[in-house]
């Protein structure tokens, strides 16, 4: 499997698979075990989705090594700060019933720079613990990511955000670049859009999947990795599941990443992350 290196030297393979709405049982644990069948080594999970006890039987149940396997989780919007970052990470470990994640995000950041920083610190303490091979933040601007920077010990390693045709998050990526810090991207499919034909994407990626005989799920996955970017799309379906892990076989040429570069309209089908009501505030 493809990997790129994490600015601390862990190597993080470039594509994973999505687990959000992928439902705890039967679900979790057969598209887990599938998708480590057709080679995926990368797994997106958080203790959001509900879902970390089957992902973690799944793995354990594929026969592969843990240390060949990255495990992503998050710590829930609502249990942010500095011991619950450290407790959190600590339960998530017993569900999915291994000793280390490869990568702990936060999951959406508070609105509150200081709560935001408490709890980076305890994502601090899960790395010099090892709890953690790497750590990381989810749903951060370029203001939130400036304000734990001014406390920050260790850099984030990844920041994971809605990023797809409609959003490319040039900027952000650009800020990201200078740091060493990795972007992953989620939403690449912005909820089914662009596989409307009547919408603004779908005429442009057809276009470009015909020309490489390739699917337009595949061109978008495609055109993340061309970017360095890292891409977790979800499936519960072995077809699209083998489809999306297919996708690192598509290389695209400057001008169709020009071209789906230009499709941007800042369009988000997730939450502002300035506005998530659900996020514990302060
Ligand atoms: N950090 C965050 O706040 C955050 C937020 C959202 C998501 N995420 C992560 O990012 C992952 C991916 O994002 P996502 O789940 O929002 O959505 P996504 O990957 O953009 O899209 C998933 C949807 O597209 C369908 N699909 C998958 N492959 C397809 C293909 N080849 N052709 C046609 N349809 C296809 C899936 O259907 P079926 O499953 O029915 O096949 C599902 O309905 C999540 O699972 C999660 O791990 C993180």
């Amino acid at each position: 499997m493809l990997t790129r290196k994490l600015s601390n030297g862990v190597l993080m393979p470039v594509l994973g698979l999505g687990t959000f709405k992928v439902g705890e049982g039967n679900e979790a644990y057969d598209t887990v075990l599938e998708a480590l069948k057709l080679g995926y080594r990368h797994i997106d999970t958080a203790q959001l989705y509900g879902n970390e006890a089957s992902v973690g039987k799944a793995i354990k149940d594929s026969g592969l090594k843990r240390e060949d396997i990255f495990i992503t989780t998050k710590l829930a919007s609502s249990k942010l700060g500095y011991q619950e970052a450290i407790d959190e990470l600590n339960i998530s470990l017993e569900k999915l019933g291994t000793n280390y994640v490869d990568l702990y995000l936060i999951h959406w950041p508070s609105p509150s720079d200081e709560l935001n920083q408490q709890t980076w610190k305890g994502m601090e303490v899960c790395y010099e613990q090892k709890l953690a091979r790497a750590i990381g933040v989810s749903n951060f601007k370029i203001h939130h990511m400036d304000a734990i920077l001014k406390i920050a010990k260790i850099t984030p390693m990844a920041d994971q955000v809605e990023l797809h045709p409609g959003l490319y998050q040039l900027p952000l990526q650009n800020y990201l670049n200078k740091l060493g810090i990795a972007l992953i991207s989620y939403g690449p499919f912005m909820k089914g859009e662009i596989f409307d034909q009547n919408g603004p994407y779908y005429q442009t990626l057809n276009q470009i999947a015909t020309k490489h005989q390739a699917s337009v799920a595949q061109v978008v996955v495609a055109w993340g990795l061309e970017r360095n970017i890292f891409m977790i799309p979800k499936s519960v379906t072995p077809k699209r599941i083998k489809e999306n892990f297919d996708s690192l076989n598509v290389k695209l040429d400057s001008e169709d990443v020009l071209a789906i570069n230009n499709l941007n309209r800042g369009k988000r089908v997730y939450t502002d992350p300035d506005n998530n009501s659900f996020v514990k505030q302060a």
